[in-house]
């Protein structure tokens, strides 16, 4: 490597889940803490740190053409800009990265980010770097505190996880289950809302396997740091995503019924509704009980809006199998899913199990699965109208005058009307469509 001037402008491109969205902000903040501005849209950055994914698909060679075309297009712009990959790509893969792309100066995993600018100072002296250890604590203690804050923020609570789902890498990327401490939680949630946050989703492979000390020393889980951040005045919503089944426990449940901050909405990921095909995932659930606890869920918070992830086409997944999928879904009606081809993942068990499933097999269950809850999406968004809820104001609409903002339910909602982001406003649903519902806003704002 040659030596580099001190990068004036950044790009931080970011795939995948909100975690990842979350880390790069982060990392965006940070930089900005070095004095490098982002990037104007349409410019070549001086800095490009690719925020990879490792969950689906052919990750790693999405990386690798993603670096040849910056550097391609740097070379037009006349400059050669300083290259960092970063996210569970550079967790998995970090040493092949490092000895086939000589464009890439710093590979950083998702728990040294806060590291970046040491690492820079080292490429731009023309040395490489390389960070993936996994100090998770030390990486929240290290990084700069919150400006630029939006009415729905996101705090991570909980990194990594101990599952080894079969066919998951994250156990893998993201290492073993830490959780940061409440009283750091508790005092960022205090200075997000401060700083103008109105609604706090906090996230984690697994938060429902959160857990932590309160201030009395007592140990308490996802339930009581929901009931604690209930009590930050300004506070209007909480949401949390992603949860397993297996860690799903009596405080959290009634902290449904009984917190009314905490938004009715519930993302809890089934994968599959055959319990053959759930045993070979190592899921740790059967169908049955799944449905089970929804019930106890939507017994504490009737008006509750389910959401969950799918794989379809694991091997061995027959016709019948998939059908149980189908069933599974017709009986719970979600609100709102996400559902995958099963993409094998190398190191992880499921990569080398036998009957792999034909690719146009996979699509055409994918189709059925996603026809059926497209189905369920807009009856849910149709089941609303008639509502009237409180809407978080978070952008501009694409049209004049036009605002968006969430229900209570996740849905998006446009309406117009004399408001600003970050309003609480009450509104009408008075029309739905497959992604959004349309509202009225009623006057005066009760909120
Ligand atoms: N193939 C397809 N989907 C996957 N997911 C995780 N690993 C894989 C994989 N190998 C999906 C699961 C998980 C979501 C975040 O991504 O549905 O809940
Ligand atoms: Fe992956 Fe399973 Fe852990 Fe979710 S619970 S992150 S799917 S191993």
């Amino acid at each position: 490597m040659t030596q580099a001037k001190s990068p004036k402008t950044f790009r931080v491109k970011s795939f995948g889940c909100q975690m990842n969205v979350y880390d790069g902000e982060r990392m965006a903040e940070l930089l900005g803490e070095q004095g490098i501005a982002p990037a104007a849209e349409g410019e070549e950055a001086d800095l490009v740190v690719l925020n990879t994914c490792h969950i689906r698909e052919k990750a790693a060679e999405k990386v690798y053409s993603d670096i040849g075309r910056i550097t391609k297009r740097g070379r037009k712009a006349g400059k050669e800009p300083l290259i960092a990959v970063a996210g569970c790509v550079a967790q998995a893969e970090g040493e092949e990265i490092m000895a086939r792309a000589p464009a890439v100066s710093m590979v950083v995993g998702p728990q040294a980010y806060h590291r970046l600018p040491d690492m820079l100072a080292k490429a731009v002296r023309g040395e490489r770097a390389s960070d993936t250890d996994m100090p998770a604590i030390a990486k929240f203690a290290a990084l700069p505190q919150r400006k630029r804050i939006n009415p729905a923020a996101f705090v991570t609570i909980q990194e990594g996880c101990d599952k080894f789902c079969t066919y998951c890498v994250v156990p893998y990327t993201r290492g073993a289950e830490i959780s940061r401490p409440y009283s750091d939680l508790v005092s960022e949630a205090r200075k997000l809302v401060e700083a103008g946050a109105k609604e706090i989703t906090l996230l984690g492979q697994n938060v429902s396997a959160w857990s932590g000390e309160n201030e009395a020393g007592r140990s308490v889980g996802l339930g009581g740091l929901i009931r604690a951040l209930a009590k930050v005045d300004g506070l209007a919503r909480i949401r949390y995503t992603t949860s397993h089944p297996a860690d799903m426990d009596d405080d959290l449940i009634a902290a449904h019924g009984e917190v009314d901050k905490l938004m009715p909405y519930l993302h809890l990921p089934v994968q599959s509704g055959s319990d053959r095909v759930l045993k070979a995932m190592n899921r740790s659930h059967t169908a049955e009980s799944y449905l089970k606890l929804l019930d106890r869920f939507r017994a504490a918070r009737p008006d509750l809006a389910l959401s969950g992830d799918f794989i379809v086409g694991f091997p061995g997944e027959s016709e019948a199998e998939f059908a149980d999928t189908l069933a599974l879904v017709e009986s719970v009606g979600y609100a709102q899913a996400f559902s995958f081809k099963y993409s094998p993942r190398p190191g992880t068990p499921a990569a080398t199990m036998d009957d792999q499933i034909a690719p146009e097999v996979m699509d055409e269950r994918l189709q059925r699965l996603q026809a059926a809850l497209r189905r369920d999406q807009l009856a849910f968004n149709e089941a609303s109208v008639g509502e009237r809820c409180e809407v978080l104001v978070e952008r501009r609409g694409k049209l004049d005058g036009q605002w968006l903002g969430k229900s209570p339910w996740l849905q998006s909602v446009h309406f117009t009307g004399d408001v600003g982001i970050g309003d609480l406003v009450t509104v009408d649903l008075a029309s739905a469509g497959p992604q959004s519902l349309g509202g009225v806003l009623c006057e005066p704002a009760i909120a």
